[in-house]
């Protein structure tokens, strides 16, 4: 696949196939992904890829707690800064409607979005869960060098016609996460990740969240062609 290909049609996909990956696919996605850049090629990302009778145990435990813990266990770092801010608080807002509408959850109905939320915690169905651990004493720049890691497995993705969702949402149940992974204390988990064939007939697959055009992010100086 061409990769202005995988960069067009990758999007967060939130309903899955249950069609199995085999190991040695996730495998090479991983393993070609540590091709993405690090600062001092620290390559600084941590993976931890569950599938089958692990993943199942640990959909198991999450799902009795919904009803308890809706939001989660709290988050052990901040996602998002408080206040937002513009133009970031209407970026996300609008997303954030275009996916409900997407399958037709009113705004007003807290209960009905709560429990599509909560389909992260199932991975939406996905037969691969991945999750990107981090040294707790790395700063900024190795936060960031993980981000390109996980996009360049997105990307890969997408050559053997998979589809992803990072789902930071594991991030609210990272007491239950680090127990399960047996995660060393001095690691923390920077995001999680869904992967597998998209349903593409299922409503939240079908649509898409917007872009800024470029002029909005973007300078440009000097060019002479
Ligand atoms: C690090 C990271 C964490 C994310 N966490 C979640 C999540 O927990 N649940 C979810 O549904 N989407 C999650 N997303 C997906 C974003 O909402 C999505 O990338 C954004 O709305 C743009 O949409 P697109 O990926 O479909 O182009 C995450 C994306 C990133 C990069």
């Amino acid at each position: 696949m061409d990769v202005r290909d995988a960069v067009a049609s990758r999007y967060s996909c939130r309903a899955f196939l249950p069609t199995p990956v085999p190991e040695q696919t996730v495998r090479d996605i991983v393993a070609q992904a540590a091709r993405a850049p690090s600062a001092g090629n620290m390559q600084p990302w941590i993976v931890y890829a569950l599938a089958g009778e692990p993943l199942e145990t640990l959909k198991a435990l999450l799902a009795p707690r919904m009803t308890e813990l809706p939001k989660g266990e709290g988050t052990d770092y901040t996602i998002y800064p408080h206040p937002l801010g513009e133009p970031y608080h209407t970026r996300r807002f609008v997303s954030g409607e275009m996916l409900y509408s997407a399958i037709g959850v009113p705004r007003a109905d807290k209960a009905a979005r709560y429990r599509q939320y909560a389909r992260n915690w199932q991975f939406f169905g996905a037969p691969v869960g991945l999750f990107f651990a981090r040294e707790k004493s790395h700063g900024p720049a190795q936060w960031a060098d993980i981000g390109g890691y996980l996009q360049t497995v997105c990307l890969l993705a997408r050559d053997y016609g998979l589809h992803t969702c990072p789902q930071q949402a594991w991030v609210s149940f990272h007491k239950t996460v680090r127990s399960f992974l047996n995660l060393p204390d001095h690691l923390m988990v920077y995001s999680g990740m869904a992967m597998g064939y998209a349903d593409e007939t299922a409503p939240i697959n079908r649509w898409r969240a917007p872009r800024e055009p470029v002029e909005n992010f973007a300078t440009f100086s000097g060019f002479t062609g």
